[in-house]
C-alpha cells in the first residue's frame, strides 16, 4: 500500500490551519519505524547523533559517512514522515559548492526529503542555492550546538533585548532565502512567539515555548535514555534507562542461576532422531573403546 508522504507544503498548510507539528529525532531503523507509525510528522536523523548515540561531548565529531549512515537506517524504517538530514559541522561551511555536493548526498544516497542548517546569514547564500537546485532545506536558530565553543557552552540565547532583534532579523532572512521550517532552540518564549508571528513558514520549538508551530525534542532525552545532562526543556515520557538496565539484570541473574534458558526456549529433537542420536552415541563410544584395546 503507498502511503502519502508529509511534504514541506504539508507542514505550510498546518501552520496555515493553527494544527502543531510534531517533529523527534531518529538514529536507527527500530525508532525511524515507530515515530512514523504514531505519525510523527517530520523525523528529524539530528547531529545530536554525536552525544547521544556515539557518546561525544559535542555534536562537531560525526562526520558525513557516519550522518549518511545512521539517515538510510532511520529512512528504511520511515514512509510517512518528512525525513530531515541534519548537515554535521564542517560540511557546509568551507565553501557553498562543498554544502551542495553534501546535502545531495542525503538526497541521493540517503533516501533524505530535506536537510537542516544550522546558523543565519552566514548560511543564507547556501540555502538559496540548495532550494534552488530542488534540495529543500530547515534552518536552526538560537543554541545552534555546532557554535558551542564559540557561546562558551550550551547558553540560552536571545536573552537580551538586541540579541533578540538579531534573531528575528535572522529569521526573517532565512525565509526570505527559501527555508521551508525553522528550529529555534533554547530561546525564551516571548522571541518565538513574535518570531512565529513574523514568519510564513512553520517554526519548530525546542526550549522556545508552547507559541511555535511544532515542537522537537531529541528522542533519546524524551525516552530517559540519556542522562549525561537534562536540559531544563526535556520532559522525559519515559524513564528507559531503568527499563533496560533492569531487564539487563534479570538477564544476567538468570543465566548465572541456570534459570535462562528454560525448556521453552530450548529446541529439540523429535522422538525418530532423538532414538537415532542416541544409536550414534552408543556406536561411537564402542568405536572409541575398540580403539582404545587395540
Ligand atoms: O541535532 C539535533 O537533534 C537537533 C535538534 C535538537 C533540533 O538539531
Amino acid at each position: 500500500m503507498t502511503v502519502k508522504r508529509v511534504t514541506t507544503v504539508t507542514l505550510q498548510e498546518m501552520k496555515g490551519r493553527g494544527e502543531k507539528i510534531t517533529m523527534l529525532t531518529a538514529y536507527d531503523y527500530p525508532i525511524g519505524r515507530f515515530l512514523d507509525e504514531v505519525g510523527i510528522e517530520v523525523v528529524l536523523v539530528g547531529d545530536s547523533l554525536a552525544m547521544v548515540g556515539l557518546g561525544y561531548e559535542t555534536t562537531l565529531p560525526v562526520t558525513m559517512e557516519e550522518m549518511l549512515h545512521h539517515v538510510r537506517a532511520v529512512g528504511r524504517g520511515v514512509r510517512r514522515a518528512l525525513l530531515v538530514a541534519d548537515m554535521p559541522f564542517g560540511s557546509y561551511q568551507a565553501s557553498v559548492e562543498e554544502g551542495i555536493r553534501n546535502a545531495g548526498r542525503f538526497l541521493k544516497e540517503a533516501g533524505a526529503q530535506a536537510v537542516k542548517l544550522e546558523g543565519g546569514g552566514e548560511v543564507a547564500n547556501l540555502t538559496r542555492r540548495l532550494v534552488g537546485v530542488g534540495i529543500p532545506v530547515m534552518g536552526h536558530l538560537g543554541l545552534t550546538p555546532q557554535m558551542v565553543h564559540q557561546f562558551g557552552g550550551f547558553k540560552v540565547q536571545a536573552r537580551t533585548a538586541t540579541a533578540a532583534e538579531h534573531v528575528l532579523d535572522e529569521a526573517l532572512l532565512l525565509e526570505e532565502a527559501g527555508i521551508f521550517a525553522l528550529v529555534l532552540e533554547s530561546i525564551p518564549w516571548q522571541v518565538a512567539q513574535v518570531i512565529t508571528k513574523e514568519l510564513r513558514i512553520p517554526t519548530i520549538g525546542i526550549g522556545a515555548g508552547s507559541c511555535c508551530d511544532g515542537q522537537v525534542l531529541v528522542t533519546n532525552d524524551l525516552l530517559g535514555l540519556f542522562d549525561d545532562f537534562t536540559p531544563k526543556f526535556v520532559k522525559h515520557y519515559a524513564g528507559l534507562k531503568e527499563t533496560i538496565t533492569g531487564a539487563f539484570m534479570q538477564y544476567r541473574q538468570e543465566v548465572k542461576d541456570g534459570q535462562f534458558p528454560g525448556p521453552k526456549h530450548a529446541f529439540s529433537l523429535d522422538e525418530t532422531e532423538s532414538r537415532r542420536w542416541e544409536q550414534h552415541l552408543a556406536r561411537r563410544h564402542r568405536q572409541i573403546k575398540t580403539i582404545g584395546r587395540g
